[in-house]
């Protein structure tokens, strides 16, 4: 029997490229499509590295209705992982329109793509953001989502909803990821995150700064009202995060009966603090990480965590990989990242 064969958009990037691999892993065929915008064709090298297949590639954008409609005449799929997004908090406060035309554009391109040729099945890149500052902590599925603090977080609001109606309209299968805080690379250290410019995420800037690249980490704020002051996350590894997606793939596959719309968290549940992961990078790596008090960076919340009972019930997921694997795959990436993949 052929093996089942997934679309990835976005699989060049930070997420995709990890997911990638975990299904080729678990016997799965992809094709990985993406603009390159904020990823490059070294990731597909390690992709084809890893897991020794000749992956195949194509360059789309997908909100390019011609190129991306090719894709799907080309291939045949059995489901969608759609991760194809602008994802940069800040500058989304700067160019909101960007961010609104692409990350919405690019999934109803999707789905229109995936009703004309008859796919069913959706899993999709959502994200804790949608939780905003919430009430009560650790976060459920069904706690209410908050007014998202930037357009990046509202484009993940609004996609989540164009996915629940169009689940509801007819018989698309739509399983929503939300994602906590992805750390962390392949243990091969040959695909990690490569973020363009200064790093708006806490462990790329802390591994640039034990590369000596920057002179020191900012800490936004140490008078949140949290035990050390400093604000806290779950932190997931990203190959963990990434075994998600194979769980939700081989859920959405095999339940044939009904069009639905389901949400999982997607996090350790543990909060960690920012003081708390610099000190954890510093001694899993034996590097020191200088850094000073800034103040608090707006839009960031105090504290959010996961409660990932839901995914572990459902989707027999869980986080396996400790923060301390996390912080070593991290500094690997970081040293090996500069090293051209032969
Ligand atoms: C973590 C903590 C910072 C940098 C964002 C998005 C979210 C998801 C992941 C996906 C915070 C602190 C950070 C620094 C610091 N997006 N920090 N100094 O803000 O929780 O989540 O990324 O694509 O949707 O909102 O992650 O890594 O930026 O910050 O002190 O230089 O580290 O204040 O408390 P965040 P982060």
């Amino acid at each position: 029997m052929d093996k089942l064969q997934i679309l990835i958009t976005g699989g060049t990037g930070y997420i995709g490229s990890h997911t990638a691999v975990e299904l080729i892993g678990a016997g799965y065929d992809v094709v990985l499509v993406d603009n390159l915008s904020n990823s490059s064709l070294k990731a597909v090298q390690g992709i084809r590295k890893i897991t020794g297949i000749e992956v195949p590639f194509v360059q789309v954008n997908c909100t390019d209705n011609e190129q991306l409609g090719n894709v799907f005449r080309q291939w045949q799929f059995d489901a969608v992982i759609h991760f194809a997004a602008f994802k940069a908090v800040g500058e989304s406060v700067a160019e909101p329109l960007k961010y609104y035309r692409n990350n919405i554009d690019s999934l109803l391109t999707v789905l229109e793509q995936m009703q004309a040729t008859g796919i069913h099945n959706i899993v999709f890149s959502s994200s804790a953001t949608v939780y905003g500052q919430p009430d009560a902590l650790p976060v459920t599925e069904t706690s209410p989502r908050k007014p998202a603090t930037s357009p990046y977080g509202a484009t993940k609001q609004i996609c989540e909803d164009i996915l629940r109606d169009t689940a509801a309209s007819n018989n698309l299968k739509a399983i929503a990821l939300r994602y906590f805080n992805p750390i962390g690379a392949h243990p091969s250290a040959l695909i990690g995150e490569e973020p363009h410019g200064v790093p708006g995420n806490l462990v790329p800037f802390i591994a640039q700064v034990a590369a000596g690249q920057r002179s020191e980490l900012s800490i936004f704020g140490d008078d949140y009202p949290t035990p050390d002051g400093t604000a806290q996350r779950d932190y997931i590894d990203i190959v963990d995060l990434a075994r998600a997606h194979v769980c939700a793939v081989d859920r959405i596959l095999k339940d044939t009966q009904k069009p639905y719309y389901e949400i999982f968290n997607i996090g350790t549940g543990r909060p960690v603090s920012v003081l708390e992961l610099v000190h954890t990078f510093e001694r899993m790596n034996n590097v020191e990480v200088p850094y000073l008090i800034a103040p608090r960076r707006t839009g960031d919340v105090t504290a959010l965590w996961a409660d990932p009972s839901l995914a572990a019930r459902e989707l027999g997921w869980h986080a396996e990989r400790s923060l301390d694997q996390s912080l070593q795959s991290a500094w690997l990436w970081e040293q090996q990242r500069t090293v051209p993949i032969t």
